[in-house]
């Protein structure tokens, strides 16, 4: 299902959703065409309610298009069954949230395993990885602490590492500067170009900060659910 090394990883022809409202309807994302390849790092810019959020949340699998089509990584998830599309969330992308969506009655340790632990992996595995990706992390210290006992920066390292548990070939992130300073914002962005210069990994951003634009393999702007801007 995969694709060939050379092949985009990502296609999106006419990808389009709406949401209805009453009698009209309100545009997230309109006729849009992208093909991103396995080793770029894209950067998502635009105004609030230009269609950042809706684009991630349709190549994360969270959600899907009312119209057009979207293949990742060989998948069209137009077309994806339920189970399909569990699989892929779990498997293919690794997302990383502005509100860091740590679940606030686990360790950073289970927090980090837990993806890879529903997934069905040996725990002793799992928990080998999760203290791999830590200490990579600087947060050895911390795997004991509850998410309420972390800073910003901390906690989104935390989702980071989460985000890395079960070896996805795509990293979205959707605003994950967006709660920390600009010191803690820097270090999230240059792990995020950490990822994609270090194993060529995909990662995608959408953000307003300008911390990821010397990163950026390329830049995409949005407005009113249109792409305006496609530069490399
Ligand atoms: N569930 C929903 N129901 C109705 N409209 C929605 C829904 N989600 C998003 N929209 C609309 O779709 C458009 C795009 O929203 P989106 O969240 O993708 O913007 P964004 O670029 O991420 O903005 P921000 O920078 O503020 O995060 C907006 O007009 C928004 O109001
Ligand atoms: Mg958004």
């Amino acid at each position: 299902m995969s694709t060939a090394k050379n092949d985009p990883m990502i296609v999106a022809d006419k990808l389009t959703r709406t949401y209805p409202m009453g009698s009209s309807e309100v545009v997230g994302l309109k006729d849009i065409d992208l093909k991103i390849g396995p080793g770029e790092l894209v950067v998502i810019k635009g105004d609030s309610g230009s269609g950042k959020s809706t684009l991630l949340a349709l190549l994360a699998g969270l959600d899907r298009p009312t119209g057009g089509s979207l293949i990742v990584d060989g998948q069209d998830l137009a077309g994806a069954s339920a189970a399909q599309l569990n699989h892929y969330r779990r498997n293919v992308v690794g997302m990383v949230f502005q509100s860091f969506n740590l679940l606030p009655t686990l360790s950073v340790m289970e927090n980090v395993c837990l993806p890879a632990l529903l997934g069905g992996h040996p725990i002793s595995k799992v928990r080998s990885e999760a203290g791999e990706l830590l200490a990579w992390l600087d947060l050895s210290s911390r795997v004991r602490h509850y998410p309420g006992q972390l800073s910003g920066g901390e906690m989104q390292r935390t989702a980071i590492a989460r985000s890395l548990i079960n070896q996805p070939r795509i990293i979205l992130a959707d605003e994950p500067t967006g709660n920390l300073d600009s010191r803690n914002g820097g270090v999230v962005m240059d792990l995020l170009a950490n990822l994609n210069r270090r194993s060529g990994r995909l990662v995608i951003i959408a953000t307003h900060s300008r911390a990821a634009d010397p990163h950026a393999t390329r830049q995409v702007r949005l407005k009113d659910g249109k792409v305006t801007g496609d530069t490399t």
